[in-house]
């Protein structure tokens, strides 16, 4: 079948920015005339010469708007000149699948549909993100390239004739202004499905998983994101647990209503069920499948900086790191120092880059880093550019499996051996973002204050001195590149630290995230609560920061 592109005529629209991971706004604002082709045609402008010819890989969590989205790209990629769409069946594909499979299929990059893990439905909101040919998401200077491209586009290609058959598995092919077009529709899951045969052992954890004498409970709730027929395929038809093993696995566009974030207040459901003692096991996914949280026996909660740290020093029970090595570890600066121990018990190179995903990819292309994490849920390593809520999963399970412990003895035991960071989040939504620029503008002022470094803070009997106060900066070591400007730190004589950011992944108001890190070395107090240990630090937090009195809230939204 022969098409012919037309050019339609369009002026930018503000604010097309990409934040943390991507653009994400609410769906009435991508659904605006032009919009999300604007956009779609500033990430092919962005590739200037590289989008003749090309391979793009596309998909999404399945939330509404997506499917109108993957018929603009298909449209708007012919006319472009891209050679070939590998598409997930119906749109689908999770975010570390979308990773794998442009590694796989060494494709030039992907385009991802999903706001991640929040709200979908008409009131919900929608997102667009670009990764590069690595799996990974695209570094600050392509994401800067299509900022630029949204702020001076005047026209856009597209072939308005073109209906692409998103629901057959196969091979199409078109003719789109005398050039070849091919779209191949792949099934969401196998791809991804037989990598994690390749990283972990699958046999071994069937054999674990479903003992005849003492099977191993688990339950995987994949909140009506795309992560349920992933789960499905892999915990029931490959691993040999019952059905009920996975719940709201079934892929819904609104999520069921709900916010499909793997954390204590949202994935509230399971940790309930958890607490009735059936279920050795317990994760949760976020809407596109890249963020997990692990819960043991009864609810017991793995706090996300403390499950890379088990992972890294436990790397030796998956085969992927039996032949590979632990060739570094990173971690996000937010998150927990509890790796930092491990990379110091185990002589291994640990960096610490800004908040996202896309600062991991060049320390792993540069065969320096194995194993990352990020406290907000990401858990992750070399085998795809992307954090990867179920390889997080298969991994905690090859290490119960191999040490045949319950998650709460390997804590323990991982904290007895290293020390324990506790850690929380404290998450402020939808304030003013006004109030909240103005509260980061005083605090940056009053930690960068030569005077602020000695400063004594004291809080019932416990006293704080600063040791230092700064706003992150981050150097790649690889490409050089500075990212500035990446969260107010204060770190304190103790190793305590506490920190503030602006959210990047919010679509409207500003977000606050308030990040409490302080070591105990002591063992007896290993088993205190994290918001008794962590309270004085919080109190400190609030008051240095005048959080309360400049935005009006007395708590926040989500601790974390
Ligand atoms: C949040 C998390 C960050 C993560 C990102 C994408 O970004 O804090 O760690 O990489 O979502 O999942 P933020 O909203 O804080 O900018
Ligand atoms: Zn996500």
């Amino acid at each position: 079948m022969s098409f012919t592109s037309i050019i339609v005529q369009s002026s930018p629209f503000d604010g097309q920015k990409l934040g943390t991971s991507g653009l994400r706004k609410a769906v009435s604002v991508f659904q605006q005339k032009h919009y999300t082709e604007n956009f779609v045609q500033s990430i092919l402008s962005a590739l200037g010469e590289q989008v003749t010819g090309s391979t793009l890989v596309v998909g999404g969590d399945g939330r509404y708007f997506m499917t109108e989205a993957v018929k603009i790209i298909t449209r708007m990629a012919a006319s472009n000149g891209v050679a070939k769409l590998v598409i997930g069946q119906n749109g689908v594909l999770s975010t570390p699948a979308v990773s794998c499979i442009i590694r796989k299929r060494s494709a030039t990059g992907g385009i991802i549909l999903t706001a991640s893990h929040n709200p979908g439905g008409p009131k919900g909101d929608f997102g667009i993100k670009y990764n590069i040919s690595n799996g990974g998401p695209a570094p600050e200077s392509v994401t800067n390239r299509i900022f630029e491209c949204t702020k001076a586009i005047s026209e856009y290609k597209t072939c308005p004739d073109l209906l692409v058959d998103i629901g057959s598995i196969g091979v199409q092919e078109y003719q789109v202004d005398g050039r070849k077009f091919i779209v191949e529709i792949i099934d969401s899951v196998t791809d991804y499905v037989d990598y994690m045969k390749e990283i972990f052992n699958f046999g071994e954890l069937k054999a674990y998983l479903t003992n005849q004498e003492k099977p191993f409970k688990v339950v995987a709730d994949a909140m009506h994101g795309v992560v349920g027929p992933y789960a499905t395929r892999i915990f029931c038809s490959e691993l040999g647990l019952p059905s009920e093993s996975c719940i709201n696995c079934v892929p819904k566009d609104d999520f069921g209503g709900h916010h499909p974030d793997p954390n204590l207040t949202y994935a509230a459901d399971l940790v309930a069920l958890m607490k009735k003692g059936i279920h050795a096991f317990g994760a949760a996914f976020d809407g596109d499948g890249d963020r997990n949280m692990i819960l043991g026996q009864n609810g017991f909660f793995v706090n996300p900086s403390d499950s890379i740290a088990v992972i890294a020093a436990n790397a030796k029970c998956i085969p992927y790191f039996q032949k590979t090595g632990v060739k570094g570890l990173a971690r996000s600066m937010p998150t927990s120092g509890a790796l930092d121990r491990v990379a110091k018990g185990d002589g291994l190179q640990l960096f610490e880059v800004p908040t996202g995903w896309k600062f991991f990819g060049n320390l792993m292309d540069a065969d320096k880093l194995s194993l990352c994490g990020e406290e907000s849920f990401g858990t992750g390593s070399d085998h795809i550019r992307e954090k990867d809520g179920l390889w997080a999963v298969l991994a905690w399970l090859s290490i119960l499996a191999s040490r045949k412990q319950t998650i709460k003895e390997i804590m323990k035991a991982h904290w007895t051996k290293y020390g324990r960071n506790f850690f929380t989040r404290y998450d402020y939504e939808n304030v003013d973002s006004e109030a909240a620029q103005k509260m980061m503008t005083n605090l940056r002022q009053l930690v960068q204050e030569a005077s602020f470094v000695g400063k004594c803070y004291t809080e019932g009997n416990k006293s704080y001195t600063v040791k230092l106060g700064d706003d992150f900066e981050y150097e790649d070591p690889i490409d050089k590149s500075i990212s500035k400007k990446q969260g107010l730190r204060i770190i304190f004589e103790d190793g305590s630290r506490v920190i503030f950011r602006l959210s990047g992944t919010g679509s409207s108001g500003a977000t606050i995230r308030l990040y409490v890190d302080s070591f105990e070395a002591n063992q007896d107090r290993h088993n205190m609560m994290a918001a008794d240990i962590l309270k004085p630090l919080v109190t400190i937090a609030l008051k240095i920061s005048q959080l309360q009195e400049l935005t009006g809230r007395q708590a926040p939204t989500v601790i974390t």
